[in-house]
């Protein structure tokens, strides 16, 4: 499983590229408005940082104006893919943009039924969204499992994006049962750094290499 960064502050993805980890970006126009900077100054930059798929989503509900907001987008570099919401109009953008040779990521996915007719209206990757519906009483992760079982039984070929990922365990869960990618926020990459015996170890090396003897 691929691994993306889910935010638009680029200090962040520069600190999770140069990890290593990172193979791509998703921004929304939440995560846009935290930086409080222009959008498309923000999604230029991340271009020159990261060297893989971006996400950039379009605010309009028509698909007409969603197209008019993608192609600018998409202008900005080959690696901008276009974020499109789960709706009929959103299903309509992302037909035209597919004719256009312009990647889409169909996002706010909530079911494996908006799952299959994002595929099948021809987007690059699809978007379910596990926090939210965890935050709402559901098993995000039942989504996840059911999406990968469809896309793999049909031979789509849809890139699956775990997303809305709000713990360690949402990502190694998302991996076990075989989505492409998942968007991790920066704070869930750096607790996936983490576990308290590896601190123990190191300290316990330090200590011990003390009594080494030194010429
Ligand atoms: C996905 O592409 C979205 O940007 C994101 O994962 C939403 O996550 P949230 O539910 O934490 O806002």
């Amino acid at each position: 499983m691929k691994l993306f960064i889910d935010t638009a502050n680029v200090e962040h993805i520069k600190k999770a590229n140069d990890m290593g980890v990172i193979c791509g970006v998703t921004t929304n126009p939440s995560l846009i408005a935290k930086e409080g900077r222009d959008f498309e100054e923000v999604v230029k930059e991340i271009t020159t940082i990261v060297d893989g798929p971006i996400s950039a989503e379009v605010i309009s509900l028509e698909s007409e104006k969603m197209v008019e907001e993608a192609l600018p987008l998409a202008k900005i570099h080959k690696n901008i893919v276009i974020k499109i919401p789960m709706t009929v109009e959103g299903l309509k953008a992302t037909k035209i943009l597919k004719s256009k040779g312009i990647k889409t990521n169909v996002t706010l996915i909530f079911s494996a039924a908006q799952a299959l007719l994002a595929a099948r209206a021809g987007a690059t990757f699809v978007s379910p969204f596990l926090g939210r519906l965890d935050d709402v009483g559901m098993v995000g992760m039942n989504l996840i499992e059911e999406i990968v079982q469809i896309f793999d039984v049909h031979g789509l070929e849809t890139e699956i994006i775990a997303a809305s990922i709000r713990n360690p365990i949402h990502v190694v869960d998302a991996a076990r049962l075989g989505a492409h990618i998942a968007t991790v926020p920066y704070e869930v990459i750096v607790q996936m750094t983490k576990h308290p015996l590896t601190d123990i170890g190191i300290q316990k090396f330090l200590k011990d290499w003390e009594s080494v003897p030194k010429k």
